[in-house]
C-alpha cells in the first residue's frame, strides 16, 4: 500500500506525541509534545549570529544552517525526550509562512522522517503555530480566548473561537510591529536582532518624545488594525533630521518613545476586543510577545480582571514546541499530508 494510503486510515490516539519541526527562519527547531501541552524534548539550534554580521536574516545562510543543524537538532529532541521513533505518533512541520528555501529544509526532512519512519505527516500553519504556544503555557487553556499576535512578519487581533476558528478582528495594514522594532534598531545602529536590542536601550531611557501611535484613533477600516510604517518613518526622519542638523540624538529615549508608541496601541486595542467579545481570557503571541514592557503592560491593565497567558519568552519567538502543539491539533482532526507537501512562503491568517 502507499505511504498516504496507509497514513490516512492511522487510528487517532488523544495523548498522542508529535515531533514538530520549524524553519520558516533563522531557528532550526525541533521538539517533542505529548498531547499539545507536555513539552519532552525542545532543540532550538539558531544561526542569528551569522545573520548578525549583515544587519538582518540572509535566506542563503538560513537554509544552509538548516540544512546543517537539522539532523543533530532532531536526534538531540529524541535523546533528550529519552523516546525512541516508535514513541513518536506524527511528524509536525511548518509548511508557511516563511522564508521559501529554509521551509523547504524542513518540509523535506518532514517528509523524509514520516516517509521512512510510517508515520503521519501534519503540515502546520507557522501562525497558527505562534497562537498554540499559549497552550504550553497554560495547560487549562480553552477557547475561546482574544490572541495578540505580534511578530516579525505579522501584527494582529484574533478572536480564537474554538481550537480549530480564528476569526482576525483587525491586522496590519503595512508593516508589522516585529518588523518595526528591527528596522528602528538599524537606524539606531543596534545590531540584529532589533527587537531585545530596543528594549535594552529603551530600559534607560524616557519617553520624551513624541511619536504618532499610528490608527489610534479617527481611522476608517477596523478599529483593530495597526499601522506600523508611519511610526517607523517618523523615528528615521527625527534621526535623520538631528544628523543633518549635526544634533546629539538620545538614542536610549527614541528607543523608550517608540517603544510606547508601538506597544500601548497594542494594549488599547486588546482592551476594546475584550469588552467587543466579552471574553476574559487574553494571550499573547509572536516575538514581540517577548518584549519586557509589552509584558508588564499587559500585567498592570489586566491582571486580576482577567485571565492573561503570556508564555515565556522562549516560546514567543519561533520555537519547535508551538508546532508540535498546533500539530496535536491538525492530527486530532486528521489533517495529514501527502509527499506531495510544499514550502508556502505566505499563508493567511485563518
Ligand atoms: N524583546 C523583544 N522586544 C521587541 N521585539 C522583539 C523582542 N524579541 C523578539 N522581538 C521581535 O520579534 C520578531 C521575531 O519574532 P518571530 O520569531 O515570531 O517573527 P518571525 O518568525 O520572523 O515572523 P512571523 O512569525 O510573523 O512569520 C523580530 O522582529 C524581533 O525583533
Ligand atoms: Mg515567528
Amino acid at each position: 500500500m502507499k505511504y498516504y494510503e496507509k497514513i490516512k486510515t492511522t487510528p487517532i490516539k488523544k495523548d498522542a506525541i508529535i515531533l514538530g519541526i520549524e524553519t520558516s527562519c533563522d531557528e532550526t527547531a525541533v521538539a517533542i509534545v505529548r498531547a499539545g501541552r507536555e513539552i519532552l524534548a525542545d532543540e532550538i539550534i539558531s544561526s542569528a549570529t551569522e545573520h548578525a554580521k549583515y544587519g538582518g536574516v540572509v535566506p542563503e545562510i538560513a537554509s544552509r544552517s538548516h540544512t546543517e543543524a537539522i539532523l543533530t537538532a532532531t536526534e538531540n529532541a529524541l535523546k533528550n525526550s529519552g523516546l525512541n521513533k516508535d514513541d513518536i505518533d506524527a511528524i509536525a512541520v511548518t509548511e508557511g509562512a516563511g522564508l521559501l528555501g529554509a521551509l523547504l529544509v524542513g518540509v523535506s526532512f518532514a517528509k523524509s522522517l514520516a516517509f521512512a519512519w510510517n508515520k503521519p505527516l501534519v503540515p502546520v500553519s507557522h501562525i497558527r503555530g505562534h497562537i498554540s504556544a499559549s497552550y504550553l503555557a497554560d495547560k487549562d487553556l480553552k477557547p475561546p480566548f482574544i490572541t495578540i499576535l505580534c511578530s516579525g512578519g505579522h501584527t494582529a487581533i484574533c478572536e480564537v473561537k474554538d481550537y480549530y476558528t480564528l476569526k482576525v478582528l483587525g491586522s496590519t495594514i503595512d508593516d508589522a510591529v516585529g518588523e518595526a522594532f528591527d528596522k528602528v534598531a538599524r537606524v539606531l545602529s543596534l545590531p540584529y536582532p532589533g527587537g531585545p536590542n530596543i528594549e535594552r536601550l529603551a530600559e534607560k531611557g524616557q519617553n520624551n518624545i513624541k511619536f504618532p501611535k499610528m490608527l489610534a484613533n479617527n481611522y476608517e477600516g477596523s478599529e483593530f488594525d495597526f499601522s506600523y510604517s508611519g511610526l517607523k518613518t517618523a523615528v528615521i526622519n527625527y534621526v535623520h533630521r538631528a544628523e543633518q542638523l549635526g544634533q546629539q540624538i538620545v538614542k536610549e529615549d527614541v528607543a523608550c518613545s517608540f517603544q510606547h508608541s508601538a506597544i500601548d496601541v497594542i494594549v488599547d486595542k486588546a482592551e476594546k476586543a475584550l469588552k467587543l467579545t466579552g471574553y476574559k481570557t487574553l494571550a499573547v503571541s509572536g516575538g514581540v510577545g517577548a518584549n519586557g514592557y509589552l509584558r508588564k503592560a499587559l500585567k498592570d491593565r489586566f491582571s486580576g480582571k482577567i485571565k492573561l497567558v503570556i508564555p515565556e519568552k522562549r516560546y514567543c519567538t519561533d520555537n519547535g514546541a508551538m508546532i508540535a502543539s498546533e500539530g496535536y491539533l491538525q492530527y486530532l482532526n486528521g489533517n495529514f499530508a501527502d509527499l506531495t507537501l510544499n514550502a508556502k512562503a505566505v499563508v493567511p491568517i485563518k
